[in-house]
């Protein structure tokens, strides 16, 4: 099966009912070990690459190494999606390279850091919007600002600084067209959320709610969702680490999200958690270890479980062989048909 476009996946989540887990890859074994949770599980899955990551493995590399994974597992529907476009050009270059699925992040500048303007947000979105879905690629946008930093992306506030205001969640969607929409809702990036377990007010879920009901046939995307969990984060520190206390977005708070609305979860941190902590109980228990099969198989194996663990969760499980990919040139004919407001 070629790459799907996010749109189609989406679409078929929203009809069921569940969420997609959209984890972040870097190399080789991070892309295998989402691939072989999704057959495990009978997941379609979002496999999705930030700027910091295409520069880390090279677009080249990247690209066959998907490719790849759709020959190995061609029974799984998969979506190769970029990760906080900093700009046009950026989301431009991810479309030509093969990329179903583009993120134009411009609630923050084109540095990757300072708070944009609502004008310009929508300008550099619904740019992105037209040279994509003229091929049928699906954008996702942002409004508001998620908490942290990740790969170098993000202004580091706090997650509850900029929360998405709903009536401009409205007419941002009406003006650009965007598919997906990520929203702030006290979520952030990276591993330290919260320095206490978040209560169910920790995390604005009415204001996901009030959204969801403003806008209830665009799909919302949870950034940072990492959980975080503790045994995770115990092995780590068992073998010579050193995180500090923290704690992630419960499980059950997204399973709320995903009931409105949410469609997209976006999990890293786990992923970097599970494998680093698999790491260093190698080298920890066997120090004459130097080849890197010996830490790199069981760090791989560690992501997977995570990985397979939140599919269920998620709803994705059992969901891979509901649907044909529908080519992205039936893509973008069917947004030759779609007006957007402005
Ligand atoms: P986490 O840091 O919580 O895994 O979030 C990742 C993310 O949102 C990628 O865009």
């Amino acid at each position: 099966m070629p790459l799907v476009s996010l749109r189609q996946l989406l679409d078929e989540a929203a009809k069921g009912g569940y969420g997609v887990g959209a984890f972040n890859v870097n190399n080789m074994e991070q892309i295998q070990a989402i691939m072989e949770a999704a057959r495990k599980t009978g997941s379609p899955v979002i496999v999705q690459a930030s700027r910091g990551s295409r520069a880390y493995s090279n677009d080249r590399f990247l690209y066959h190494l998907m490719l790849a994974a759709t020959e190995v597992y061609p029974e799984i529907p998969t979506v190769l999606h970029q990760d906080h476009g900093n700009s046009p050009e950026t989301c431009k270059s991810a479309i030509e390279m093969g990329f179903t699925s583009v993120m134009m992040d411009g609630s923050l500048m084109a540095d990757g850091k300072t708070p944009s303007s609502f004008q310009y947000n929508v300008k550099v979105t619904r740019e992105v919007v037209e040279m994509a879905h003229a091929r049928g690629v699906t954008v996702e946008g942002e409004i508001g600002c998620l908490g942290g930093i990740e790969d170098g992306h993000g202004a580091g506030l706090d997650g509850l600084a900029h929360l998405t205001d709903p009536d401009e969640a409205v007419e941002f969607v009406h003006k650009t067209g965007v598919d997906a929409l990520a929203i702030a809702v006290g979520t952030s990036h990276g591993a330290y959320k919260f320095n206490r377990p978040p209560t169910g007010e920790t995390l604005k879920m009415a204001r996901l709610i009030e959204i969801h009901r403003k806008l209830p046939n665009v799909h919302l995307v949870m950034h940072g969702s990492s959980s975080v969990p503790k045994d995770l984060q115990d092995i780590i520190n068992r073998y010579g680490g050193k995180l500090k206390p923290t704690w992630g977005v419960p499980v059950e708070e997204i399973q709320l999200g995903i009931k409105n609305g949410v469609r997209k979860i976006n999990v890293d941190t786990d992923s970097r958690l599970a494998m680093t902590g698999a790491i260093r109980k190698v080298f920890a228990e066997h120090p004459e270890e130097f080849d890197p099969r010996s830490y790199l198989k069981p760090a791989r194996e560690a992501m997977q479980q995570v990985i397979a663990q939140r599919m269920a969760e998620f709803g994705q499980a059992g969901h891979a062989g509901d649907y044909q990919p529908i080519p992205l040139a039936e893509m973008a004919k069917r947004y030759a048909h779609e007006t957007i407001t402005v």
